[in-house]
């Protein structure tokens, strides 16, 4: 495939505010979540937060100097520079402190100084104790901060520092920086209904054995993390997911193509729009044996017989509503750019789609891994976008094509 690069999807300038408590360690996934989404991070961290989390670990992530000190940087005032610049900022974890600081408007460090110098919306995950973050004072001071607009995530409830189990958990990495885009939009697909399938089916063969394929779901997830962030209601219709579904969508665990057929076939009279990332299986054992299939039974070589499965994506783009829109995967392994535009060419025909998105794969290629290449062909076979990079930002780019 052709070096691809495209219009990017808009890159923000996200204050990170990393405070001290336990969870700061976690704040380096969040760090992380961003700069994958391909978003300029510059961390704000208070003195405690790096007594949890080491400098060089988020100067390394956030690929951008860390700031601490309220007297840095004087010169180019740098605790209104930040504030000023920033079209999000986000405080992961925020301790109780911090909590009563924000909601007194206090300005005693930068973090303080920074937030009150800014319009960006705040999102703040809150990570302390049960007992601190039930207590009225922290009560009275999150709704404070509620009803003046702060986004609140979390926290979850769970294993605490120590042997304390109970509310107050910072909520996950991926869920925060979620949560955080959703609030920054853009909000192009809200009153959209997506339907997504993700993952790779698996045919058993006998109680403890199955036909299955790599596929990880990743790129699912990142469509389905990216059309909730631009506002759609979606639906995950998943099939064996390596990676965490997102909270915000409406999940149907699915297992064999049949299943998974039954699934989207279900969930398509509510769709508008459709899009089948999956890895369907195309062929399943004929008989499924009632108990493992055992050597001495079988001899040297074992014969299965393999019967179609039903192509999923053919029969929801045949039975499509008026308006609604299809849109296919296409995984190869041919290496040759214009054979595969060759191959998705007919692919998009052959399927009925309006969209194909094609991408190479191979022993060392795409699956399971965080970045990938591919090119968008509408049903004519087309090429109308191409998108190379993470996931997470070809998953906008996608996006965009349907927007
Ligand atoms: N697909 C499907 N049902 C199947 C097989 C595939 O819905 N039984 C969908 C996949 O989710 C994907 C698209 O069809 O969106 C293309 O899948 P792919 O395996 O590339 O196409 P096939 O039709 O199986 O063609 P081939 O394997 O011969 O390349």
């Amino acid at each position: 495939m052709a070096a691809a690069t495209t219009d990017a999807p808009r890159r923000l300038t996200v204050v990170l505010g990393i405070t001290g408590g336990i969870a700061a360690y976690k704040a380096v996934g969040v760090a992380r979540e961003f700069v994958v989404a391909g978003h300029d991070v510059h961390i704000v961290a208070t003195e405690g937060a790096l007594r949890f989390v080491g400098r060089p670990t988020l100067e390394a992530i956030s690929r951008n100097a860390v700031h601490t000190d309220l007297y840095e940087g004087v010169a180019e005032v740098r605790h209104v520079a930040l504030g000023q610049r920033a079209d999000l900022i986000v405080i992961a974890p925020a301790t109780a402190h911090t909590i009563a600081s924000l909601a007194a408007g206090l300005a005693g460090d930068l973090l303080g100084t920074t937030v009150l110098a800014s319009s960006a919306p705040l999102v703040i995950a809150p990570a302390m104790h049960t007992e601190m973050w039930e207590h009225p004072a922290t009560v009275a001071n999150i709704a404070t901060l509620r009803a003046r607009g702060v986004t609140i995530v979390g926290p979850d409830s769970g294993r605490l520092t120590g042997t304390d189990v109970g509310a107050g958990r910072m909520s996950e990495p991926s869920v925060i920086a979620a949560a955080a885009l959703a609030v920054v939009g853009p909000h192009d697909l809200a009153g959209r209904r997506i339907l997504i399938s993700a993952g790779g089916t698996r045919e058993p063969l006998d109680p403890v054995r199955f036909l299955g394929n790599r596929s990880s779901g990743r790129l699912g997830v990142a469509l389905v993390d990216a059309a909730l962030a631009r506002g759609a209601a979606v639906t995950l219709v998943a099939a064996h997911l390596e990676v965490a579904p997102p909270a915000g969508a409406s999940l149907v665990e699915v297992g064999t193509a049949a299943q998974l057929e039954t699934a989207m076939r279900e969930a398509a009279r509510e769709a508008d729009t459709v899009i089948m990332t999956a890895a369907v299986a195309d062929f399943r054992p004929a008989a499924v044996a009632e108990g493992k299939i055992k050597k001495d039974a079988v001899g040297d070589t074992l014969r299965l017989d393999l019967e179609r499965t039903p192509d999923v994506l053919a029969g929801l783009a045949a039975a499509r509503r008026p308006g609604q829109r299809i849109v296919g995967f296409a995984a190869e392994t041919e290496a040759d750019a214009d054979a595969l535009l060759r191959i998705g060419a007919a692919k998009a025909a052959r399927k009925g789609v309006d969209l194909l998105v094609v991408n190479r794969v191979g022993w060392n290629e795409g699956f399971g891994s965080g970045a990938t290449e591919v090119m968008v062909l509408d049903g004519a076979g087309n090429v109308v976008a191409r998108a190379a990079g993470e996931k997470a930002a070809v998953a906008h780019r996608i996006l965009d094509v349907l927007a």
